[in-house]
């Protein structure tokens, strides 16, 4: 089965890594816009102009499904793609049930785009799942163009987290499928303070999902 993977960058990279060593005889078909990155200081409306050609072209290339591997385009515009597109659509959120599930100190911690972090999906999600638990949203906004660039440091990873770490924070989500790429740097940084998770797992699992039902 032939999909097709998208991400602004090299973070969709990440999930592509985690599809394939998933999924035997998989081809994956990844696609990426790093002429205009970064995605997640851009409008909604700019994003849907960039992506759909884009998306286009994975059905003209014969994927079965599209996964979003960016949380940016998934949590701004997934609903708009599915009524654009009857191609099935994988998308990727921050985890912010999971995060709360988790929390014993009641403070996790997102780290994630401007526009993910501005987005309707994003406050549901808040306010469904963690409107008893304090939320922090470090500035993060310049981490996937310099993780594109290989230009991340750890001085910048402490000075987002330490913060959030003093008030408590014990889960820390990576709400940017960038930051997988530097997810063992922010371990190291943060040791036994607080876990750190990302949605490589789920995303497999739920493309499996649909692999099945499409038989
Ligand atoms: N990797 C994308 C995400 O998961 C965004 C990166 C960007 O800002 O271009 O949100």
């Amino acid at each position: 089965m032939k999909i097709g993977v998208f991400d602004s960058g090299i973070g969709g990279l990440s999930i592509v890594n985690a599809i394939i060593a998933g999924i035997p005889d998989i081809e994956v078909d990844f696609k990426n816009d790093a002429e205009n990155l970064p995605y997640g200081t851009k409008t909604p409306d700019e994003l849907f102009a960039l992506i759909k050609p884009i998306f286009q072209e994975f059905i003209d290339d014969g994927c079965r499904v599209i996964v979003i591997a960016c949380n940016t385009v998934s949590t701004t515009l997934i609903e708009r793609l599915r009524k654009t597109f009857t191609i099935p659509m994988v998308g990727l959120e921050p985890m912010v049930k999971p995060a709360a599930d988790m929390t014993k100190s009641r403070v996790i911690t997102v780290c994630a785009t401007p526009t993910t972090l501005g987005s309707e999906r994003y406050k549901y999600l808040k306010d469904r799942y963690a409107n008893d638990i304090e939320v922090i949203e470090p500035d993060c906004s310049e981490w996937a163009a310099l993780i594109e660039n290989n230009q991340m440091n750890n001085q910048k990873i402490i000075d987002a987290i330490e913060p959030s770490l003093k008030k408590g924070s014990d889960v820390i989500v990576l709400g940017c499928t960038h930051y997988h790429w530097i997810e063992d740097s922010i371990r190291a940084i943060v040791g036994d303070r607080a876990a750190v998770i990302q949605p490589e797992t789920a995303v497999v699992r739920q493309l499996n999902r649909v692999i099945e039902r499409l038989g």
